[in-house]
């Protein structure tokens, strides 16, 4: 709900209020974002309460918390947004020309964002402008509220009202401005297999992070979702505040922590090799950042963001329809394969009870290796002699459904299409492009480019019975030829995934970028679930789904049973554990099962039979981390469903000790009075002692032992205890 009193506008949320406030001299101010509260005339004007020699009367902005502030006029902290007009300079100050309220989430142009059309939404959105007629610059600003969530979704539009052309040189699409308080930032650094890895670190007056990536995609280095959270805030208590762009690009979350101790994050594009000109009466559509506010701990904030992602940002006909258990071949024959060893993996996977078979990378041109063909998309006749339909309609016999793999942004030096149009690849005119895994990426914001791609894959996907496609993408951006050159190159991927999407809207599509380099909120928009890392290990995916968990549903998380020893890290675990861990998402094999033994074949079948069962809780339950392999020698957590009914409980113990005991784990988000029995073991529990006592795993005595108990409720606990 939205209510304007005066000027002062109050957004509530399910449990949280968001309110802003237009000061005595037209700026737009900050006033609260934090727990609910009630509808009434609030205490305005607001400040840092700072004394200022430079300011008697009080109102040097800089000490003032904003909502979307200038730099350089009467506030000296980096500002949201920065620009060069034609007299040479870059003074704003915006002050507020109108605001409206719309029923429906706000939409943002050319990009990705929340849905939520109508008043059946339950979202609302304030659209607040602002201008400097002086400097010839407005922001339009926009702020959704879903009556069931603690979020607030804002984006910024920059509009040049001048005579002249403008440059603008940043634009971030949120800002956060908090108290003085001793606060953590809690960021995702990683690289490449080894996503998502989670840092804490306390944020201290005079500090200014910039937590950001601008290698081209969202990265594997930085995710584009941020925490400040208070200092003693855990996974279940203290306020966490969390920032998420809706972005795929280059970005960055920058904290600048005065030395006054006041607190400003910006979040949105990356400044670091944009630049945008705004011609007279042009506009500029920064992307959608999502702000949420939990004082339940970053469980709670993962749990919200959970929720507001499968109900209201992934594809609506995909987020709740349950994903076919797949095999993949990338792990068990690399580009190594003819049609007859595809067939035999999907004819043994039948068997196991999977139900579709993903054709990885080497499907076409000349793709033997990972120095050619990308570019190519037609058959390689050589490996596959029945082409894509025969293929499918192979697998399809085998009670299998077909998918694919596909790299559409990419192009080889070695391929026909460079070949022909060497000059559409991404360069810098006259200089060679840096090749990485032998490859360049392709020019897609040139129509002719995305044109040529949407219609081979279109070509490709018509081809014969396609039902699943993973969108990979392998690189880092470099040559970019000309500042904000990322930018449009994000446009053109949103515009080529809005085409093949909406074409295809029977195929499952699946985001990939070597592993999980583009794992973001963007992303999630056109594909309900991503490969979060090229490694495959367990026991480093601990940590990297851990990590992701945080900001991203496990629905999103895709998550496959490979070889051991692993390929990435060479780690020999048990297949039991392998499976314990990807339990936790979109669950899959990638493997050669043909090569599996007896025994080993029958744990499959059973851990297939599994996982089909664990589906629908992957898919709407919430998760609870109960410890964290960033802290411990353990990792635990819980899948539970909406009503309690039912819960998933892994945990792994890393390294085996002697002469020390294992904790206990105190089961969470459980109904305390139910009776709950484990339909693996058979053995029954208390809910009020699972959460209150805890539960002690029995860990086999060896590394990377791992337990896995599947709650069901089954009696109501009065009833039991009076048994
Ligand atoms: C990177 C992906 O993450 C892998 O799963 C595989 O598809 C390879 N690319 C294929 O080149």
């Amino acid at each position: 709900m939205i209510t304007v009193d005066n000027k002062t506008i109050h957004l509530q949320g399910r449990d949280m209020s968001y309110i802003v406030t237009v000061g005595e001299h037209g700026d737009l101010l900050h006033y609260h974002f934090g727990r609910k509260l009630g509808i009434r005339e609030f205490h305005v004007p607001v400040t840092w309460n700072i004394w200022s020699a430079y300011a008697p009367e009080g109102y040097t902005l800089e000490n003032v918390p904003q909502e979307y502030p200038s730099y350089g006029y009467t506030d000296l902290k980096p500002g949201a947004y920065s620009f060069i007009n034609s007299d040479g300079n870059g003074i704003a100050q915006m002050k507020f020309r109108s605001l409206r309220i719309e029923k429906g989430a706000a939409s943002v142009e050319g990009m990705p964002c929340l849905r939520g059309a109508g008043e059946e939404s339950g979202a609302e959105t304030l659209y607040i402008s602002l201008e400097d007629t002086k400097a010839g610059i407005m922001a339009e600003l926009a702020y959704t509220v879903f009556d069931r969530y603690n979020v607030v979704a804002r984006s910024a539009v920059i509009r040049n009202i001048s005579e002249k052309p403008i440059r603008l040189t940043s634009v971030y699409s949120s800002c956060l401005e908090l108290d003085r308080k001793e606060r953590d930032l809690v960021y995702f650094p990683g690289s490449w297999a080894n996503e998502r890895q989670m840092e804490r670190c306390a944020v201290k007056r005079g500090l200014r992070i910039d937590i950001a990536n601008e290698r081209g995609g969202s990265g594997h280095n930085m995710n584009p979702f941020v925490m400040a959270a208070e200092k003693d805030a855990n996974e279940k208590s203290g306020e966490v505040y969390s920032l998420s762009l809706v972005y795929s690009g280059n970005h960055s979350t920058l904290v600048n922590c005065a030395s006054d101790g006041s607190l400003r994050i910006l979040q949105g594009i990356n400044p670091c090799g944009f630049e945008w000109i705004l011609e007279p009466g042009e506009s500029f559509a920064a992307p959608q950042s999502i702000l949420c506010y939990s004082d339940k701990g970053f469980g709670g904030v993962s749990r919200e963001l959970s929720r507001l992602y499968r109900e209201n940002l992934c594809p609506s006909s995909k987020s709740f329809a349950e994903r076919p258990i797949l095999i993949n071949n990338w792990e068990a024959t690399y580009f190594d394969f003819d049609e007859d060893k595809l067939v035999e993996i999907a004819r043994k996977a039948g068997e196991a009870g999977i139900e579709l078979f993903v054709m990885d990378d080497g499907w076409f041109g000349e793709r033997n290796d990972d120095r050619r063909g990308l570019g190519d998309w037609t058959v390689n006749k050589n490996k596959l002699p029945s082409g894509l339909k025969g293929l499918s309609e192979r697998i399809n016999r085998e009670g299998l459904k077909f998918g694919l793999w596909i790299e559409p942004e990419m192009v080889n030096p070695d391929s026909e299409l460079y070949r022909a149009h060497p000059d559409w690849a991404v360069h810098v005119p006259g200089r060679t492009p840096a090749e990485s895994r032998q490859q360049l990426i392709l020019d897609i914001t040139r129509d002719e480019v995305r044109e040529y791609i949407i219609k081979a894959i279109k070509d490709v996907l018509t081809a014969g019975n396609i039902e699943y496609v993973k969108w990979d993408m392998n690189r880092p951006m470099s040559d970019m030829p000309y500042p904000g050159y990322n930018h449009r190159y994000t446009l053109g991927l949103y515009k080529i995934a809005e085409d093949l999407t909406a074409s295809f809207p029977n195929i499952l599509f699946e985001g990939c970028a070597g592993g999980g380099g583009r794992f973001d909120a963007g992303m999630l928009y056109y594909f309900p679930q991503i490969w979060t890392s090229d490694n495959s290990d367990a026991v480093a995916r601990l940590k990297i789904q851990y990590g992701t968990s945080m900001g991203y549903p496990i629905s999103a998380v895709s998550a496959h049973v490979t070889a051991s020893p692993n390929h990435q890290n060479g780690r020999v675990t048990s297949l039991k554990t392998r499976a314990a861990v990807a339990f936790a998402g979109v669950f899959g094999y990638e493997l050669d099962i043909t090569k599996m033994d007896e025994r080993e074949f029958e744990e499959i079948k059973e851990q297939v039979k599994f996982a089909k069962k664990l589906r629908p809780l992957v898919l709407n339950g919430d998760l609870y981390r109960l410890q964290s392999p960033f802290e411990s020698n353990y990792c635990s957590w819980e899948i539970v469903s909406p009503d309690a009914d039912e819960i998933f409980f892994m945990s792994c113990r890393i390294l085996s000790e002697t002469g020390m005991t294992d904790p206990m784990i105190r089961l969470d988000g459980l109904d305390e009075n139910a009776v709950y029995i484990d339909e693996l073991s058979g053995e029954r529990y208390h809910g009020d002692e699972l959460a209150n006592r805890g539960y002690l795993p029995k860990y086999e005595q060896k590394d990377f032992s791992s337990v896995v108990m599947y709650l069901k409720r089954v009696i109501d606990d009065k009833s039991e205890r009076s048994l």
